[in-house]
């Protein structure tokens, strides 16, 4: 496995905590059909089962501070922007079959999406516990 969830990670909401472990499975996959040589499947999956999830990820955070009333979502809505820019850029790679390069854009974008989650989607989820609005 290439890609790890942690603890530190942990935003506190449940089902945010639930969505990133999913979207590091679903990555670790393309990356393992790569690996296999199944290059067409690789493309595929990531076009239909990654990138739709993490367009369900960033609509489904994005509701849920809009929910809360989160002060900082007009901020964190222009970073999920780049998260949907950078993930498209994995997108070349992996259709073209280039696993040494697919590797090394996906650990550059793992480092990315790590400091996303520990820095600003955590904060959400300190936010919305101070202000008690989890179950
Ligand atoms: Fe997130
Ligand atoms: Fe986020």
């Amino acid at each position: 496995m290439l890609i790890e969830w942690s603890k530190e990670l942990e935003t506190g909401v449940e089902e945010m905590d639930n969505q990133h472990k999913k979207l590091i499975a679903l990555m670790n996959q393309v990356y393992a059909l790569l690996r296999e040589g199944k290059k067409e499947d690789a493309c595929n999956f990531f076009r239909e089962g990654l990138l739709s999830y993490v367009e369900k990820h960033l609509s489904d955070e994005e509701e849920f501070m809009r929910k809360i009333g989160y002060p900082e979502l007009p901020a964190h809505e222009k970073l999920h922007e780049v998260f949907r820019r950078e993930v498209q850029k994995l997108h070349g790679s992996v259709c073209e079959g280039d696993v040494k390069r697919f590797a090394q854009e996906l650990s550059f974008c793992w480092g990315w999406i790590y400091t996303h989650i520990a820095k600003a989607d955590k904060k959400y989820g300190k936010w919305a516990k101070e202000k008690g609005v989890l179950k």
